[in-house]
């Protein structure tokens, strides 16, 4: 559930009305609501409640500074996967100490830096890393907190592009190989064995890849407690999808509830790390429609976003809901592609949409909190929007739109 809902004819962002935004603020504009942010906060704390845990907010999904704050003051740890996201979680507030940090190609100064930070895990994902994790660890005179990133083989039946719990992906190691280097890592006094971890895709409308996935790691720490190796969390990662059009996924306790089961009677804390399930229905990112015409058979709604401000639609075919900010009681719906301006053919944000939209409506695109902003660019030189979020009657500038100055600052002419 989140806070934007209609009162009549008009979108609300809590208590405000968004074309109100828009015209305070300009187009495009991303328009978070953080009475959502707390509600889906809540309801993954609530989840796991009755067992050690920690939630990490996956930073990837949306990185800005007020979000990863919010989360913060909520208790939220952060799941990063690089030194500028851990540089952004600490610029927050947010705490080290509830930092685990993935990804497969950590640079030994990331993990220098995380170390001498003093995260929580670092979610090693090859031998070789485990050998720089030492060196590094070695160099700092630390004990490095660490887990290994298991690829349980499980398929997350979700797009190809976000699937990363199967065989061929890159990420992780399987549970035979993490066995073999489990034994590996114990016996080095520079690193503590802290966790097993996984994440085997994102966008997960069912619960049951998750279920499977946790007892391949539940049987993966039975073997290692049989060698004396003891792990004080397992880490489920994150994945939990989100209703874009007609999906429906579990609710963030449906989906932890087996979880929980599962791991009741183990001597662990659950780590898990949703990001899409925290944030992507907490925002809305808002359009002006500038242009209509018809092509060959096609109407197209021109819009002033893109492929640049949200390039979901282009990268992997998503549906994103589409809507007026207020609906016309009068004018007809037609099926069209609502576009943005960027010279791409893939730049949509909808095709074959159902809209009764004039020149100068507000549209909003929901769903757009996740990997919405993240994933943005300047392409075709174009600013990157305004953010904004709203608490109750009121809003705050949480990022500025880009100055075409700022686009070009750390370029330099020749001589
Ligand atoms: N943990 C790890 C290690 C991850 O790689 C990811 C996402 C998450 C947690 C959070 O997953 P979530 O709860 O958000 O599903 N750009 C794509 C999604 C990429 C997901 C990458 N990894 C999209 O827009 O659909």
């Amino acid at each position: 559930m989140d806070y934007f809902n209609f009162k009549g004819n008009e979108l609300f962002a809590e208590d405000l009305k968004v074309t109100e935004l828009a015209k305070q603020f300009g187009t495009p504009l991303y328009v978070y609501s953080k009475a959502t942010l707390t509600r889906h906060m809540h309801a993954f704390e609530d989840s796991l409640n009755g067992k050690k845990h920690l939630v990490c907010f996956a930073v990837k999904a949306c990185s800005n500074l007020a979000v990863i704050n919010v989360m913060a003051k909520l208790g939220a740890g952060f799941d990063i996967v690089s030194e500028g996201e851990l540089r952004r979680v600490i610029a927050a507030g947010g705490d080290p100490k509830k930092v685990v940090y993935s990804g497969v190609g950590k640079s030994e100064s990331e993990i220098e830096f995380a170390l001498s930070q003093g995260i929580n895990c670092l979610n090693i994902e090859s031998e070789e890393e485990i050998d720089t994790v030492i060196k590094v660890a070695k160099k700092l005179n630390v004990v490095a907190p660490v887990a290994l990133r298991v690829n349980p083989g499980v398929d997350a039946k979700t797009h190809p592009y976000i699937s990363t719990g199967l065989k061929n992906n890159k990420f992780g190691v399987s549970e035979e190989i993490a066995f073999e280097l489990y034994q590996k890592m114990a016996k080095e006094s520079c690193l503590k064995i802290s966790g097993i971890d996984c994440h085997i895709g994102s966008q997960m409308t069912s619960g049951m890849p998750i279920i499977e996935a946790t007892d391949k790691i539940i049987a993966l720490y039975n073997k290692l407690l049989a060698v004396g190796i003891k792990v004080d969390h397992i880490d489920m990662g994150g994945g939990l999808g989100v209703t874009y059009d007609n999906e429906t996924p579990p609710t963030p306790s449906e989906y932890c509830a087996p979880i929980l089961e599962r791991l009741k009677d183990l001597d662990v804390a659950i780590y898990i790390e949703p990001g899409r399930a925290m944030v992507a229905n907490a925002c809305v990112l808002l359009a002006k429609v500038q242009y209509q015409k018809d092509n060959g058979d096609k109407h197209f709604v021109i819009t002033d976003t893109g492929m640049n401000d949200m390039i979901r639609p282009a990268l992997y075919g998503s549906w994103m809901t589409i809507l007026n900010a207020v609906k016309h009681e009068d004018g007809e719906t037609v099926l069209c592609d609502v576009v943005g301006p960027i010279c791409e053919s893939d730049d949509f944000l909808g095709k074959d949409r159902k809209l009764n939209v004039k020149n100068g409506d507000i549209l909003a695109v929901r769903g757009a909190g996740a990997y919405g902003s993240s994933m943005s660019s300047t392409y075709n030189t174009r600013r990157l929007p305004c953010e904004i979020m709203v608490d109750g009657d009121k809003s705050y500038v949480i990022k500025k739109r880009q100055t075409y100055e700022d686009i070009w600052k750390d370029e330099c002419i020749l001589g």
